[in-house]
C-alpha cells in the first residue's frame, strides 16, 4: 500500500521562509516577473533565483520542467525547486507541474509557494499522483521512511481546503488500482483480490463475493472454463455504491480480472510473460473508481463487477476446441485458450445487465495485444454502440488527459467469429484483432443497452515513467470514469 501525500493549504507567511526546512517550490514563467513568495526567496538567496529564471536554460524549459537550487545560501531549506509554468496553462499542464513536485519530493517536507496561481487543486493532484512508489516488496534499507508533507501556501486557503477531500479521494482510487496492478500474482490471487475488495465495505460500499458454486448455478460456464486449470478459485465480486436517488438505474462498470494470464494450454512465449500480472487491470480500475466514489460520498448509483480468474495450463485446464455455454445461453468454441478475457467478460456483462438493468455499461479489459500494436501506449481503444454515451466518455477522458481513441465496430467483423460447431468462436483471426474481440463482447450486450468497451492493454502498465506515474501501473481511467460520473450521473 502506498500512502497518499495529502496536501494541506495555508496562508502564505513570508517571514517564515528563511527558517523553513525541507523543500521549497516556487513557480516561474521565466523572465523577471515574480510573485510575492518568489521575490522573498530571491532576496534571501541574494538574487540567485532571478539568475535562474532569467537564464537561457530556463527560457528553453517546457511547462512542468524543473530546476533545483540545492542548499541555497541564506535559507534553512535543503532545496528550492523552480518549476516552469505558464499562467494561462490548462488542467493537464497544471497536473504535470504537480508531477514535477511529486517526483522530487521523495519523502521530504515540501512547501509550495502557489500564491494566487489558478489550478492549484490540479497541481496538488498531480503532485499526489506522481509521489506514488510501490515498495511493498523491497526490503527496507537505510533510506529514510516516507513521512513527508505537502503544504501549499496560498492566498485562498479556505476555498482550497474545502476541495482537499475530493482530491485525495481521486488519488486514493488511483493508488488502489495501481497497487492491485503492480502486485505480483503469487500475492494477488483471486482470493486475495476478493478480500481486498471486501475490505472496501469499511467505506460504505456493499460488496458481495460469488464463489464457484454460485457461478455454476448462474450458468457462467465461459468464465469458469477459463479458471478451471488454476488452484485459485474463480470469483465474481459485486460492489455497489448507491449514493444516488433510490430506484434510479445505476451505471455499471465491469472489469476483466485475470490475476495471471499464461495463455493456458495455448501458452504464451516466456519472454515478457511476467507482465501478465497486470491482466487484471480492468478489474483494478473498476475497484479504484468504486473506492473514489465511496470516499467522496458521490451522489450517484454505480455498480462495479469484476470477474476474477487465473488462466493456467493444467491437466484440468480448458483445451482448444472445447465448447462452453455462457450464462446468456450462447455456446462458444474456444479456439485459443489465450483469448480468455472475452470469455470472462461475456458472463459478467450478462450478469450485470440481468441483475441491475443498468442505465449504461462500461467494461474495461487488458483484452488484446492487437490494441497495443494499433494504438501503442498513449491511447486506449474505445468501442461503443451509442454515440452520445461514447462522446460523454471521450470528453471525460480528454478532461483528465487519459488517452482514449474510438475504434470501429461492424457486422463484417462479427462474421470473422463464425464457428463450425458452436454459436460463435472466441477468436476471429489476426486482422482487426481488437475489433473482433469487441464484437465478441457486443454479442453479450443487450440491444438497447448503451455500452462502452475500453481495451486498456497498452496503457494499464507502462515501462517508462510518465508525468503522473513512475514506471509500472498507471491507474488509467480511474479519473476519467470518476469524471464521467461527476458530469453525467450525479443527482
Ligand atoms: N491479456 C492478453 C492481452 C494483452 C496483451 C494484455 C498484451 C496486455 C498486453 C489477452 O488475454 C490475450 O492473450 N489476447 C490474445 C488474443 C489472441 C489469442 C486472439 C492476444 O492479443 O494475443
Ligand atoms: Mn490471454
Ligand atoms: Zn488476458
Amino acid at each position: 500500500m502506498t500512502d497518499i501525500l495529502a496536501p494541506s493549504f495555508i496562508p502564505l507567511e513570508i517571514d517564515s521562509l528563511a527558517a523553513a526546512d525541507g523543500r521549497i517550490v516556487v513557480f516561474s514563467e521565466g523572465g523577471e516577473r515574480m510573485d510575492k513568495g518568489a521575490r522573498r526567496i530571491n532576496r534571501l538567496t541574494r538574487g540567485a533565483l532571478a539568475r535562474l529564471t532569467q537564464s537561457a536554460d530556463f527560457a528553453k524549459a517546457k511547462v512542468g520542467d524543473a530546476m533545483e537550487m540545492a542548499w541555497p545560501t541564506g535559507m534553512a531549506a535543503e532545496a528550492v525547486q523552480v518549476v516552469k509554468i505558464d499562467r494561462k496553462m490548462g488542467l493537464a499542464d497544471a497536473r504535470k507541474v504537480g508531477g514535477a513536485i511529486g517526483k522530487a519530493a521523495r519523502g521530504k517536507d515540501v512547501l509550495v509557494l502557489a500564491g494566487a496561481l489558478r489550478h492549484t487543486p490540479e497541481i496538488a493532484l498531480g503532485a499526489m499522483l506522481r509521489a506514488y512508489d510501490f515498495t511493498d516488496h523491497k526490503t527496507p534499507g537505510d533510506e529514510p521512511s516516507r513521512t513527508g508533507s505537502l503544504t501549499f501556501a496560498v492566498t485562498n486557503a479556505e476555498v482550497l481546503k474545502a476541495q482537499e477531500a475530493d482530491l485525495t479521494a481521486v488519488a486514493e482510487g488511483v493508488f488502489f488500482a495501481r497497487d492491485l496492478v503492480n502486485e505480483p500474482a503469487n500475492v494477488l490471487t483471486t482470493s486475495e483480490f476478493a478480500a481486498r475488495l471486501e475490505a472496501l465495505e469499511a467505506l460504505g460500499l456493499q460488496v458481495e463475493v460469488l464463489d464457484e458454486p454460485a457461478l455454476e448455478k448462474l450458468g457462467m460456464r465461459a468464465l469458469l472454463g477459463v479458471g478451471q486449470g488454476s488452484e485459485s478459485p474463480s470469483k465474481v465480486v459485486v460492489m455497489q455504491w448507491m449514493g444516488g436517488k433510490k430506484g434510479d438505474a445505476p451505471l455499471a462498470l465491469v472489469g476483466k480480472g485475470v490475476v495471471f494470464d499464461t495463455g493456458g494450454i495455448s501458452i504464451k512465449p516466456a519472454a515478457g510473460m511476467e507482465d501478465m500480472t497486470m491482466d487484471m487491470g480492468g478489474a483494478g480500475t473498476v475497484a479504484g473508481v468504486m473506492k473514489t466514489l465511496a470516499l467522496r460520498r458521490a451522489p450517484a448509483n454505480v455498480v462495479g463487477l469484476v470477474g476474477l480468474v487465473e488462466n493456467m495450463p493444467d491437466g484440468r485446464a480448458q483445451r482448444p476446441g472445447d465448447v462452453v455455454r455462457t450464462m446468456k445461453g450462447d455456446t462458444v468454441e474456444v479456439i485459443n485458450t489465450d483469448a480468455e478475457g472475452r470469455l470472462v467478460l461475456a458472463d459478467v456483462l450478462w450478469y450485470a445487465q440481468d441483475r441491475f438493468k443498468p442505465a449504461g455499461i462500461v467494461d474495461l479489459a487488458t483484452l488484446t495485444g492487437a490494441i497495443v500494436i494499433g494504438l501503442g501506449h498513449q491511447n486506449a481503444g474505445v468501442f461503443a454502440n451509442d454515440d452520445a454515451f461514447c462522446k460523454a466518455f471521450l470528453k471525460a477522458a480528454e478532461h483528465e488527459d487519459e488517452g482514449a481513441w474510438r475504434m470501429p465496430l461492424g457486422a463484417g467483423y462479427a462474421e470473422q467469429l463464425k464457428s463450425r460447431v458452436a454459436d460463435v468462436k472466441n477468436v476471429g483471426g489476426r486482422p482487426g484483432g481488437s475489433v473482433t474481440a469487441a464484437e465478441f463482447l457486443k454479442r453479450f450486450v443487450k440491444d438497447d443497452m448503451p455500452w462502452i468497451h475500453l481495451d486498456i492493454a497498452g496503457v494499464a502498465l507502462r515501462a517508462e515513467d510518465t508525468p503522473l506515474a513512475p514506471k509500472g501501473a498507471t491507474g488509467w481511467f480511474v479519473r476519467s470514469l470518476d469524471r464521467l460520473v461527476r458530469d453525467g450521473y450525479q443527482d
